[in-house]
């Protein structure tokens, strides 16, 4: 038996297929462009598997995805890949036209060409596995009850248009050709292997950098959380046992507002990683006195990784709020998260202390490039 899962040398794609071998021999077809965004370093533990094959292709390229059908047969298709940066899609839109939208319909007729053909009893087992966002929903007010799987879409970026355009075709592909498909709606993922353009990865490495750590406008537009590998978790449990044409919304039942996250983090950090007495000039001694004086430790004198907070402008369109009814998941599939914010979250801040080489290899010349176009020098 063997699986072809798109984008998965990226963030969640790649914890996917890592969780996926852990737990069973399934080979996977790895198909990724590479962009960017994309790095083979997150599956180096594979290395020699020959569980794991990876084709470094685009979805959209129609020839080279049905060769790829033809030759390995997949009982299903998982496609991770897309443009995934809502930033991005602000300063440059049509990339993300041209892979979550034309790339994702040229996928849909490579796999209904595959399928099409399949013997009657493997076409009925077959799925096509759509990994989409909350952020087609658009956005919600502090008191409006959390996105179901029946709100309608109202994306309100460029990379929200552009899911909810390929979530469509995916719907589309269902109910006129009969592909069997099933199509998850996640929350915001965090944890291993984070690109650090992405607001978690980005503060823990600026903070550890010295740098200033970026809130868009006033910090209180709020995200639900959810820690990466129960989104893998997730994703199995609908592949396994998912009905075909349904939607399942994955979340965390974790709101949090950007600068309450961002506050935990510098925390955790000053917990784990604090910064040095010498770096603000006041040495353990002075802290004693100052401690005694005014009655306070003399930890509490240390700098913290909270006075790197910065306001910047805000993200144009920015939605204000996100949140996630996981019910339906958890009633007819028995999902629920593992992990709670608080232990997601540091073993996201240990994670990225103890991989630098990791963080090193994706920090090149064009993480370097994104950073000043976004942020300034
Ligand atoms: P990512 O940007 O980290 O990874 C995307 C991967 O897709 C990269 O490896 C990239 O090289 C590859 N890719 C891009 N264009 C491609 C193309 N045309 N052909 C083949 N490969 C291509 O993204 P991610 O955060 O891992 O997100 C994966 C999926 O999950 C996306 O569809 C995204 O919309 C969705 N999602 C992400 C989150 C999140 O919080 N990150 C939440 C919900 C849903
Ligand atoms: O909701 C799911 C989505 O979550 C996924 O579909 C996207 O692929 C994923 O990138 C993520 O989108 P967000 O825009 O929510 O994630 P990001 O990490 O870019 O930003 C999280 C919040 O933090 C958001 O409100 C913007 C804010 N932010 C972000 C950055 C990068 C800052 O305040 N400062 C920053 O520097």
């Amino acid at each position: 038996m063997t699986i072809l899962v798109t984008g998965a040398a990226g963030f969640i794609g790649g914890n996917f297929v890592l969780d996926w071998l852990a737990g069973c021999d399934e080979v996977v077809i790895n198909v990724d462009k590479l962009t960017y965004a994309g790095n083979l370093d997150t599956l180096k533990a594979l290395e020699g598997d020959t569980r794991h094959i990876f084709v470094r292709a685009d979805i959209g390229d129609r020839e080279i995805i049905s060769k790829l059908l033809a030759e390995y047969q997949p009982r299903a298709v998982l496609n991770f890949a897309a443009e995934s940066h809502v930033d991005r899609s602000i300063t440059g839109p049509g990339e993300f036209i041209q892979t979550n939208v034309v790339g994702t319909f040229n996928l849909l007729e490579s796999v209904r060409g595959y399928w099409t053909e399949l013997a009657a009893e493997q076409k009925a087992a077959f799925r096509f596995l759509h990994v989409s966002t909350d952020e087609v929903y658009g956005t919600l007010a502090a008191d409006d009850p959390a996105f179901s799987e029946t709100k309608a879409f109202e994306p309100n970026s460029p990379y929200s248009a552009s899911k909810a355009a390929s979530d469509h075709l995916v719907r589309a592909w269902h109910h006129t050709y009969g592909l069997p498909v099933l199509t998850t709606n996640c929350s915001n993922n965090y944890g291993p292997y984070h690109f650090p353009e992405k607001l978690i990865p980005l503060v823990i490495l600026n903070a550890l950098a010295g740098k200033p750590l970026p809130i868009y406008g006033d910090g209180q537009q709020i995200r639900d959380w959810l820690y990466v590998k129960d989104h893998c978790s997730a994703i199995r449990r609908v592949l396994e046992a998912g009905q075909v044409g349904e939607t399942y919304n994955v979340g965390g039942w974790n709101e949090k507002a950007n600068l309450d996250v961002v506050h935990t983090i510098c925390d955790l950090l000053d917990e784990l990683a604090p910064i040095g007495s010498r770096e603000l000039g006041v040495g353990s001694e002075e802290r004693a006195v100052v401690s005694q004086q005014t009655g306070t430790t003399p930890q509490s004198l240390l700098p913290t990784y909270r006075s790197q907070i910065t306001y910047v402008t805000d993200r144009p369109g920015h939605d204000r709020r996100y949140a996630i009814d996981a019910r339906k998941l958890e009633r007819e599939l028995g999902w629920k998260p593992a992990e709670t914010f608080e232990s997601g979250i540091r073993k996201t801040v240990e994670w990225y202390l103890t991989n630098q080489d990791w963080v090193s290899n994706v920090t090149s010349g064009a993480y370097r490039e994104w950073l000043d176009q976004q942020y300034g020098k």
